[in-house]
């Protein structure tokens, strides 16, 4: 299972990486501006700047929600770095704009993915990967995991290669479900990947050791 961090915060994609489980990271609008990158030039740094950082895939998100716009800015986005991925909301200008990159080779993550006939589009059109938001589902008592599961079992069905990426990852009981299930990758926060690091056998356990250690080695 790969492991995106869902993130353009520059230090916590650092950490991720020096952690050594860091296969790509995900951006959305509403990242950026929490990091409060601005401009089309500061946005573009900002973007390659995490890619010096990865080896995997970046994904950007256009802005633009008409057919037109999105090619424009995807076909922008794709000369700041090869890592990049361009993201594309699941609209119907984004599924044209998704066919359109694919036949030209050009990689996309289709984005705000609810429900399984929009993840069935997203891999007909062709996109590299689709991004259903569990932690979304959850909040509105629809259940994520269960529309992971059905993306599964569908493009297994047809032999889709579209990458499920299980996005709005919250905790580490959606990213060991999704790892059951078999989504390709999860993206979440820095927060639910150190956390798989944490028991409490672990930490006494060690404790022990070291406490063992010392009483014969001084
Ligand atoms: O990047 C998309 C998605 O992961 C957003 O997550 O936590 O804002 O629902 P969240």
């Amino acid at each position: 299972m790969k492991f995106f961090i869902d993130t353009a915060n520059l230090n916590e994609i650092k950490e991720a990486h020096e952690l050594g489980v860091l296969d790509g990271v995900t951006t959305n609008p509403s990242l950026m501006a929490k990091e409060g990158i601005k401009g089309k030039d500061n946005v573009f740094k900002h973007y390659k700047a995490i890619c010096n950082i990865v080896d995997g895939d970046v994904s950007a998100e256009v802005i633009a929600t008409d057919f037109t716009g999105i090619i424009k800015e995807g076909e922008e986005l794709v000369t700041i770095d090869d890592k990049i991925v361009v993201k594309v909301p699941m609209i119907k200008d984004g599924v044209r704009a998704i066919k359109y990159f694919s036949d030209r080779g050009i990689r996309t993550n289709c984005t705000l993915v609810f429900s399984a006939g929009q993840a069935l589009l997203a891999a007909k059109a062709g996109a590299t990967y689709v991004s259903p938001f569990i932690g979304r589902l959850d909040d509105i008592s629809q259940d994520g995991l269960e529309l992971i599961e059905q993306i599964r079992l569908i493009y297994d069905n047809y032999s889709y290669e579209t990458q499920i990426l299980a996005a709005s990852v919250r905790h580490t009981m959606h990213l060991l479900k999704c790892a059951e299930i078999g989504a390709d990758v999860m993206t979440g926060p820095l927060s639910v990947m150190t956390a798989l690091l944490n028991h409490p056998l672990t930490d006494s356990g060690l404790a022990k050791f070291l406490a063992d250690h010392k009483k014969v080695n001084g």
